[in-house]
């Protein structure tokens, strides 16, 4: 089943400085979107506003779920989490001082996760081996790609349709850059995710998305139907690529 999202002519502002403008963008079923952009361009604000942990000025956010479609502005977090769709925060966000093990539990906190806590559990102890066998040691203790992995992994204990993920190559050295990107695309292969990812690092941001589009300023500057299309652009060459 085909589990989308939509936003449509999303403005968002913090008081009077206004982050996005008429921001509209589309994912659909089973595919990779990434949104690249440098810093302090819109991109967390963005999939805040999904989340329901920004409310934006106006404009529509809607997801269609198991068939079911759902306007998400005006929902809580909770109620939007509770719909199957989660978020890999920027900067991983777990709990430093609890071990592997306690932070994916605690991102089952979804009702409907909960019922599957234990096979989710054992599953991304599979999907993530270095967890499993790390499962006791304190999370804050973890290496920077381990801590993204956790990060990962805790979001999948939610049993997610759609999944958003913030800048994981942050913070991460090339080589783990590259592991986390192809892990992402491994986990969206294997659990039919619709992945919304948020990230700086063009190039490899680019080699697992299928389309993308480019924010600055709070506004969809570039849209890319293909990777190919993201690739070959002038600006993006010059700019981002450095080409
Ligand atoms: N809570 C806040 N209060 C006021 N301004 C904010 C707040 N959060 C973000 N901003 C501002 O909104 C703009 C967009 O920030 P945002 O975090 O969405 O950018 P970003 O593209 O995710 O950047 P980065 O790549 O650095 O994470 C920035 O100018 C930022 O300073
Ligand atoms: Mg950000």
């Amino acid at each position: 089943m085909a589990n989308s999202l939509t936003v449509e002519n999303v403005d968002a502002a913090y008081g009077a400085v206004r982050v996005l403008e008429g921001v509209s963008l589309r994912v659909g079923g089973g595919e990779t979107v990434v949104l690249l952009g440098t810093n302090g361009n819109g991109k967390s604000t963005l999939m805040k506003c999904v989340m329901g942990i920004v409310r934006p000025r106006s404009g529509r956010i809607t997801a269609e779920i198991d068939g079911a479609t759902h306007e998400l502005v005006g929902r809580t977090t909770e109620q939007i989490v509770d719909l199957g769709i989660a978020l890999v925060p920027e900067g991983r966000r777990l709990f430093p001082r609890l071990t592997v093990e306690e932070n994916l539990l605690l991102g089952a906190f979804r009702p409907k996760a909960r019922a599957t806590l234990k096979s989710n559990l054992a599953f991304c102890f599979e999907c993530f081996p270095r967890l499993a066998e790390r499962r006791r040691q304190l999370a804050g203790s973890m290496s920077g790609g381990e801590q993204q992995m956790l990060a990962l992994g805790r979001a999948l204990m939610l049993d997610p349709r759609i999944i958003l993920i913030d800048e994981p190559s942050v913070g991460l050295a090339p080589i783990l850059v590259s592991r986390t990107i192809d892990k992402i695309k491994e986990l969206k292969d294997r659990f039919q995710l619709t992945v919304l990812m948020a990230e700086q690092n063009f190039p490899q941001a680019l080699r697992i998305a299928d389309r993308g589009y480019v924010i600055v300023h709070g506004q969809i500057a570039f849209e890319g139907r293909s990777s190919d299309e993201l690739n070959n652009n002038e600006l993006i060459r010059k700019f981002y690529l450095g080409l």
